[in-house]
């Protein structure tokens, strides 16, 4: 996908945050960008801060919301060349992975990973069958795409998924013109909405008990202080530009350079090779 201008890119997760970044950054390379959101509140923001853009409400867990998109945007644009299955929730942590309610496991699961398999599946296809160039772009996140954080189980073992997902499809689609990326965003955090992700949460998961309150990044960050820690964040526009420049390169791994990120990856693939027990395990900051 060298020349991404004049060219077709949706993006889900689109109304906020690091899909909302994606969606500037393909815009300024003069891509038609279509933004794909739950959140109305979210669409409304990214009109008013990317009017040039389309922004669509949709539901990455609904395959029926999914189709409909699809539909939509084919309609309208008549092609898609770059699919960003950006949109993703992390249900506020329980102490145990036991003691999670089955509704956090299944909104994690729904949105985090059938999420990205429905926007595949409503998207390939007619990517595929027009001939042209293309890309998909599925973001995992270090946590559970590298090495899971015990204490944010379901998130880590959704992150997880959507890597192994992503490496399949990698293999099914090699020798086609869809190249295909797993997007690690980082290598630190981002000041996103992501740790307030708790607002979209569908009634049919309600917590049966009511769960820990989310905290905004900046209140991490504060907590973080509090303990000596040094909070850094990695800018979003920043995160865009390495996915633009992976879809241009049709990179696989979209990892930014990051010690503390490849002594991870070295400790767990050691600790398979010497069958020894994982020693890379770490708590949430
Ligand atoms: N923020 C980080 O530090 C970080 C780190 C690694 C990975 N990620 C991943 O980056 C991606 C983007 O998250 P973000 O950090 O920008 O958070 P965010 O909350 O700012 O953005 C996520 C967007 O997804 C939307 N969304 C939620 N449920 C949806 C659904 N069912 N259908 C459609 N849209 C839905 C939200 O409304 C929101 O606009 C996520 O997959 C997240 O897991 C984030």
């Amino acid at each position: 996908m060298r020349e991404l201008d004049g060219r077709v890119a949706v993006v889900t997760g689109g109304g906020g945050g690091l899909g909302l970044a994606l969606g500037k950054a393909f815009a300024a390379r003069g891509m038609r960008v279509v933004l794909a959101d739950v959140e109305e509140a979210a669409l409304d923001k990214a009109r008013a801060e990317l009017p040039g853009a389309t922004a669509l409400a949709a539901d990455v867990a609904d395959q029926d919301s999914m189709d409909a998109l699809a539909d939509r945007v084919f309609a309208t644009h008549g092609a898609v060349h770059v699919l960003c299955n950006n949109a993703g929730v992390g249900p506020s942590a329980a102490p145990w992975l036991w003691e999670q309610e089955l509704g956090d496991w299944r909104w994690g699961l729904e949105v985090n990973v059938l999420g990205v398999l429905h926007g595949v599946r409503a998207f390939l296809p007619r990517m595929l069958a027009s001939g042209e160039d293309g890309h998909v772009v599925n973001t995992a996140s270090g946590n559970g795409g590298i090495a899971p954080i015990p204490s944010a189980a379901v998130y880590a073992v959704t992150k997880a998924a959507v890597v192994t997902l992503t490496e399949c499809l990698k293999g099914q689609l090699d020798g086609t013109r869809i190249g295909v990326s797993a997007l690690f965003p980082g290598p630190h955090m981002l000041r996103t909405g992501i740790f307030t992700a708790e607002r979209n949460r569908p009634a049919r998961h309600a917590r049966a008990q009511a769960g820990p309150v989310p905290r905004t990044a900046d209140e991490i960050a504060e907590a973080m202080r509090a303990h000596g820690l040094t909070p850094e964040f990695t800018p979003v526009e920043d995160v865009a530009e390495q996915v633009v420049e992976a879809v241009r390169a049709d990179r696989f791994w979209i990892l930014p350079p990051s010690d503390r990120t490849d002594a991870l990856v070295r400790a767990r693939a050691d600790s398979l090779l010497t069958r020894s027990d994982p020693a890379y395990l770490r708590e949430a900051p």
